[in-house]
């Protein structure tokens, strides 16, 4: 079989390659710290399940309008005002297959074939691929410590050209947990807008913040594309749901393709999330936010314990970006070997960009506190008996 010739530009998550090796070693019999994949490790809240349960008992299981089930848009809308005070109509929010369904949505709404797309380079691999998907060019701006890992509009100015067409945005960012400070993200929106760019923000990791709380870009535009999912604040995962916010003047295109592409998202996954923005639920969301920062501080410090730098400090999502250029010249043999030899399983800078991946390495605190420690003990350990 011939794929289609864009296939040549999409390219495999490497941490892929990494949890694949890993259930190899725990198939053989090996215990393995997992802080490679960007999944909590919290089961589905209990809420969650319930109500998914009395769905599946009550509900006719048939497909919903492409948007969603009208219940949970407005459930979201109401997110908005009671987080970040923001009125939006229902109708502007599209219930996707994921974040991942959401971004593919968007992008397609977005990009016409030769367009450029700006991106910060460390970041999530996906946004390359899909901009590519559709015939974009990315455009990586190499980001660093500097501006705490951000885009910044003068970052952005420097780069800007007639087939520049957007941004995609993120905060917090995976992988380095960086959070964009409000006046910085209303000067990039302000930057791209005036030159009649689109920004797509992408909002999954929102609610993991462990300092000052995120903005949400609507809270600088109404015309911007907002990304948000149930997989990460809302541990939700494998339900498979996230959103869009699109600008009222995209409504009708988002449902169109929106129809296309998905029909709709999954039924029962729709009435489950319908019980996430339950007072009930969202205390134990925030029981889960404080065990995060807290392992946080404990992978954080162990790791500058070990010669690991983190010139910022990650603020938010469940990531630490760590520079080991005092630790190895070669983060992906470096990943490798240490999952080998000391069963700890972490991802190459390579999965992020260009931008020195050889000096980065990421570490998920997706994992106990008690499991990090004995992760870092282990690191510690393959370190020593390194030549
Ligand atoms: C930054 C970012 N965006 C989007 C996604 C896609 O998430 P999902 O499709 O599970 O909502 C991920 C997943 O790790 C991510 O890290």
């Amino acid at each position: 079989m011939t794929s289609a010739q864009r296939m040549a530009a999409i390219s495999p998550f490497i941490v892929m390659e990494i949890l694949t090796r890993a259930r190899q070693l725990e198939g053989a019999g090996r215990d393995i710290i997992h802080m490679e994949i960007g999944e909590p490790d919290f089961p589905t809240p209990p809420h969650i399940l319930k109500a998914a349960a009395k769905a599946l008992r009550e509900v006719d299981i048939k497909y919903t309008p492409a948007g969603g089930l009208p219940e949970l848009r407005r459930a979201i809308a109401g997110f908005y005002e009671h987080q970040h005070g923001i009125r939006i109509d229902p109708q502007r929010i599209f219930v996707t297959p994921g974040a991942s369904g959401a971004l593919l949505l968007v992008l397609g709404m977005l990009v016409d074939p030769g367009n450029s797309v700006a991106l910060a380079d460390p970041g999530y691999p996906c946004y390359p691929n899909l901009v590519r998907l559709y015939g974009g060019v990315p455009v990586r701006l190499a980001v660093d410590a500097g501006s705490a890992f951000n885009l910044t509009a003068s970052l952005l100015e420097a780069r800007w050209d007639a087939a520049m067409a957007g941004i995609i945005l993120a905060s917090p960012a995976n992988p380095t947990g960086s959070i964009m400070q409000p006046d910085v993200m209303q000067s990039l929106v302000d930057c791209v807008e005036s030159r009649r760019g689109f920004v797509v923000s992408d909002e999954i990791y929102h609610g993991l913040e462990y300092g000052t709380p995120t903005q949400t870009a609507l809270s600088c535009s109404d015309t911007v594309f907002v990304i948000n999912s149930f997989s990460k604040y809302f541990g939700m995962t494998g339900w498979r749901l996230g959103w869009a916010v699109v600008p009222m003047s995209a409504v009708d295109v988002a449902e169109r393709l929106a129809q296309n592409m998905f029909i709709a998202a999954p039924t029962p996954s729709q009435w489950a999330a319908l019980a996430a923005f339950d007072p009930e639920n969202l205390v134990e969301l925030e029981r889960r936010r404080q065990q995060f920062a807290e392992r946080r501080d404990v992978l954080c410090e162990g790791l500058q314990r070990l010669g690991f730098l983190l010139p910022a400090k990650p603020e938010g999502a469940f990531y630490v970006y760590a520079d080991c250029r005092h630790v190895t010249p070669d983060s992906r043999a470096f990943a490798l070997a240490l999952l080998e030899e000391a069963g700890v399983a972490v991802t190459p800078g390579l999965d992020f960009g260009i931008n020195h991946p050889e000096r980065y390495l990421r570490f998920c605190y997706t994992a106990s506190s008690q499991r990090i420690r004995e992760g870092l003990d282990r690191l510690a350990r393959f370190m020593r008996a390194r030549p």
